[in-house]
């Protein structure tokens, strides 16, 4: 298995892997090329024989960036990658001199929650509804940050 950024040559195997773990959210494979496009965004993702089997995707506006998206393939969970992608890019963006790393999580998302205090996020707000506004399944997130340094 190979970590690496993601380029838009692999736009299709990052949209097959978010349409299998994030269904409900119904992201075209168009959406998610165009958001792999932006000069804003970095990607990095694990890949298997040429297969994303987990991805890492933040955006960032000058100091600051948000973690925009976060899965890995479910049947190797658990297994210690989400920390490797996630360090692989708290690093490249301490490297951007990035101060602040947000993110939203739905509530009840105790994985990814417990995931996100381990590696020093903390709670800065409630989002009623958050995630029935952008079309997917309604729900409330959390609003979390960390400080790079
Ligand atoms: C969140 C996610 C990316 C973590 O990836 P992962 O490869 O399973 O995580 P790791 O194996 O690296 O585990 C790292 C830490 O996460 C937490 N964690 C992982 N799996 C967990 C589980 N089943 N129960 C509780 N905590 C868990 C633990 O704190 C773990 O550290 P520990 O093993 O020292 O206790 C993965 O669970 C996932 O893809 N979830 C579905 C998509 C999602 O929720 N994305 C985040 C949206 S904001």
């Amino acid at each position: 298995m190979e970590i690496r950024p993601i380029t838009l040559d692999d736009a299709r195997t990052v949209h097959a892997l978010h349409e299998e773990g994030f269904p409900e959210a119904k992201w075209s494979y168009e959406g998610v090329f165009d958001l792999l496009a932006l000069g804003t965004t970095f990607g990095w993702g694990a890949f298997s024989k040429g297969t994303c089997v987990g991805f890492i995707v933040a955006q960032v506006v000058r100091e600051e960036a948000e973690i925009l998206t976060f899965l890995v393939q479910e049947k190797i969970r658990g297994t210690g990658l989400g920390q490797r992608l996630y360090d692989t890019i708290e690093t490249f963006l301490k490297n951007r001199q990035v101060l602040e790393i947000f993110l939203e999580v739905a509530k009840d998302n105790s994985v990814a929650c417990k995931f996100y205090s381990k590696n020093g996020f903390l709670k800065i707000s409630y989002r009623k509804g958050y995630y029935s506004k952008s079309g997917i399944s309604a729900g409330d997130a959390i609003s979390m940050k960390k400080k790079t340094s």
